[in-house]
């Protein structure tokens, strides 16, 4: 069974659609993607439309898409002046979506969980197993030994998630974790956007692999600017250069 999986798109349509292109050339049994459709981005409404019109396509939540959900602006003290713009964009970005487009995204699961065989499960989560991202995250930074701690209660063969934008393939132990992150903007140094394969090859085997497609980064970093977006030279930034726009003030 062939699993092709993509995540955080954040309203970036230009990166969704090449990515999608790339994707529909997988053949694959089940594409899933793994939560933040929406946020950092100017077109909110045309991914979720594009989204959930998506065949065989399972979806989970991101964090920011929690934060447009939950209107996170009205309970929640911003922690600083860029906790303040993400805030104020989650507004902005919920003002851009229909009811049924936040109805929609409200009633998004968590997580996923496939068995191919008895036994053989592969978990997709967004932030890690038992959080969606907003406290917590598997960076490459991170430990083997760290990283335990967080995947210790997953009996999973294998695990896929986003949120750290940039793919990568982690082997701890007998459990392989994967990376499928991102569409819409990378951190890790590299502009273009990224899917996944997960296939399950049959008697306990897995085969993972990450993919990186070219595309017009320079077109579309000009269309960040000259959006709705505040600050749209920060998120054009990402998308133009592959790295998160304030190293000083890095997510995780
Ligand atoms: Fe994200």
């Amino acid at each position: 069974m062939k699993f092709v999986l993509y995540s955080d798109i954040h309203a970036q349509l230009a990166q969704l659609e090449a990515v999608q292109e790339a994707v529909d050339k997988e053949n694959a049994d089940k594409e899933i993607v793994a939560g933040d459709l929406v946020m950092l981005g100017p077109d909110p409404g045309p991914v979720v439309e594009n989204i959930r019109n998506r065949k065989n396509c399972d979806v989970i939540v991101g964090n920011l898409d929690v934060w447009v959900v939950d209107k996170r602006w009205e309970w929640m003290e911003p922690k600083n002046i860029y906790h303040e713009w993400m805030m104020n964009m989650a507004k902005d970005t919920r003002e851009r979506l229909t009811e049924d487009q936040i109805q929609y995204l409200r009633m998004l699961p968590f997580t996923l969980s496939y068995m191919p065989e008895p036994g053989h499960e592969f978990f997709i989560f967004h932030g890690t197993p038992h959080e969606v991202g907003d406290t917590s995250a598997l960076p490459l930074t991170l430990s083997d030994d760290e990283v335990k701690d967080y995947i210790k209660d997953v009996k999973a063969d294998i695990m896929a998630h986003g949120h750290i934008h940039g793919p990568s393939i982690r082997q701890i132990g007998d459990q392989t974790i994967v990376c499928c992150a991102g569409v819409g903007m990378s951190w890790d140094g590299d502009p273009r956007p990224a899917y996944a394969v997960v296939e399950y090859l049959g008697d306990g085997k897995w085969h993972a692999e990450t993919k990186r497609i070219e595309f017009d980064t320079e077109k579309a970093a000009q269309y960040n600017e000259q959006s709705w977006i505040e600050h749209s030279d920060r998120v054009a930034k990402m998308v133009r250069t592959g790295y998160f726009w304030n190293p000083d003030h890095m997510p995780h």
